[in-house]
């Protein structure tokens, strides 16, 4: 039997916990037994003294133990995951599963919510009317084995441990402590009963990771605990410094992945997707090499096979698939804003973290954990680094519903409240024109917030982009590959 001061003191004089003494602390923390105080001096020790490899595979296994641990044995195939690290504009989960399905590689993937200034695979499924995100995990097994693929939020049963750990972190400032991160991670990942991992660790300033050191040191991490638990996990560094595509927000990102799936797509976006689609193929066995297996994900896309399994797995998990053959149904967002540039010349730069907080202004993003996501908000970029511009040419256009954070549910539901022009036609009897007068108010709210949301957007966005006079260089998407083997520059 351990003693917790014991041990916390022992961290927070720089000294290496034992496997033995992790399983312990975070046994009893699962179990009621540790308090919150306690675990959180702890974590603040581990914050500033630093966790080794084998402490970080310890509190892994231990988090990963601490739920369910999904053995998918009975669907053949080898079972092949993704994870981003989390990027602004990042809807690569959208695009990859499909491919990587398609091709014949079952894709168990659970997903996240929107975290800060990052939108999250979870909420942008949300935004297909109809999509359940939450299924038993019989029913996560059963859509495998029909479709190759699923896509679910974590369950109460996936890693509990880290649920509650998490939470903790987020108040106590100990979220940015590198194996930490990576424990987390790992743990839920492994959880999902995978065989192999690709990861796609960002950097730059629309990710968490800012600098490049602390992507590598992330990315090591990843892949030395991926491989100590036997899964061949591959991880890619990729910039984040402009948002990835042409979208940032839920449905205006859904509506972009059914373009790349269509054959349409952006060329950044394409560029990291068939990279990590390739890497997933190759790793799944059904390519003798990344080269080749992004080769079958071009394939996938170019025969229409991706775009169909898409669909399948919609359909499956109850979403409306008249959307996704037509997108143009969803509708947009009433209220829209054109940003105009100021001055003629050449995109320079456009901050991802600024573009990533004017998406949450505009509502595409929680700004407390209890807020209503308003799905049809978020910005179309229309030029990209590197792009020619006139003044008064449009860069962006921004989108909202003008919802009110906290009640934003009928944004969430896709219905918006009559605004008064739609009930002109009708007669004008004295409760026809009470509502009428009901809905001008509420209308007006709307345009208040909208005006609003407007404008804070606009103050991000100002500070966010950079007009020069001269085109700049190409910069490399992908920095570098972490495997077993070590690290390989692109
Ligand atoms: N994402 C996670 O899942 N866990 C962390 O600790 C940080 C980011």
């Amino acid at each position: 039997m351990f003693n917790t001061v014991t041990l916390i003191r022992k961290k927070r004089d720089g000294e290496a916990l034992t496997p033995d003494e992790i399983q312990y602390l975070i046994r009893e923390y699962t179990n009621d037994r540790l308090p919150d105080y306690q675990m959180s001096a702890l974590m603040m020790a581990s914050f500033l003294n630093g966790l080794d490899a084998e402490e970080a595979e310890a509190f892994t296994r231990e988090m990963l133990h601490s739920g369910e641990v999904l053995d998918l044995g009975e669907i053949p195939g080898i079972k092949v995951d993704k994870h981003s690290t989390g990027g602004v504009g990042d809807k690569l989960s959208l695009i990859l599963a499909p491919i990587v399905a398609a091709a014949g590689v079952p894709v168990p993937m659970i997903s996240g919510r929107g975290l800060g200034h990052t939108g999250g695979t979870l909420d942008k499924l949300e935004s297909i009317p109809g999509f359940q995100v939450d299924v038993s995990l019989d029913r996560y097994r059963e859509i495998l084995r029909r479709q190759q693929m699923v896509m679910v939020g974590q369950t109460e049963e996936i890693a509990p441990a880290d649920k509650r750990l998490y939470a903790l972190r987020d108040v106590t400032a100990t979220v940015e402590c590198i194996p930490l991160i990576a424990a987390s991670i790992m743990s839920k990942k492994l959880a999902e009963g995978i065989d192999a991992l690709v990861l796609d660790v960002k950097t730059g300033s629309g990710a968490f990771m800012t600098s490049l050191d602390d992507a590598k040191t992330l990315a090591h991490t990843l892949v030395q605990i991926g491989e100590s638990f036997g899964k061949r996990t591959i991880a890619y560094i990729t910039r984040m410094d402009e948002p990835l595509g042409r979208t940032i927000g839920n449905w205006l990102e859904v509506e972009e992945s059914i373009d790349c799936l269509r054959g349409d797509g952006p060329e950044d976006v394409m560029e990291i997707s068939h990279l990590l689609a390739g890497t997933m193929i190759f790793l799944g066995g059904k390519a003798a090499s990344v080269e080749e297996g992004m080769a079958v994900s071009q394939e996938m896309i170019q025969s229409g096979r991706a775009f169909e399994k898409w669909v399948d797995l919609v359909q499956e998990q109850g979403g409306d698939i008249g959307v996704i053959r037509e997108p143009a149904r969803m509708g947009q967002a009433p209220y829209a804003r054109e940003v105009l540039a100021q001055e003629s010349g050449f995109v320079a730069s456009v901050d991802g973290y600024s573009l990533g907080m004017a998406s949450l202004e505009l509502g595409a993003g929680r700004m407390a954990k209890e807020d209503r996501i308003d799905m049809l908000a978020g910005i179309r970029i229309h030029k990209k680094v590197g792009d020619a511009v006139e003044k008064g040419e449009p860069l962006f256009t921004l989108y909202t519903s003008g919802a009110e954070r906290k009640l934003a549910a009928d944004a969430t539901n896709h219905t918006l409240p009559a605004r008064p022009s739609d009930r002109q036609g009708a007669a004008a009897s004295a409760s026809t024109r009470k509502e009428m007068e009901t809905d001008r108010q509420r209308a007006e709210e709307y345009e208040q917030r909208a005006e609003e949301y407007f404008q804070k957007a606009e103050a991000w966005i100002g500070r966010g982009v950079n007009i020069g006079s001269a085109r700049p260089e190409r910069k490399t998407s992908v920095f570098m590959r972490v495997d077993a083997e070590g690290e390989s520059e692109f």
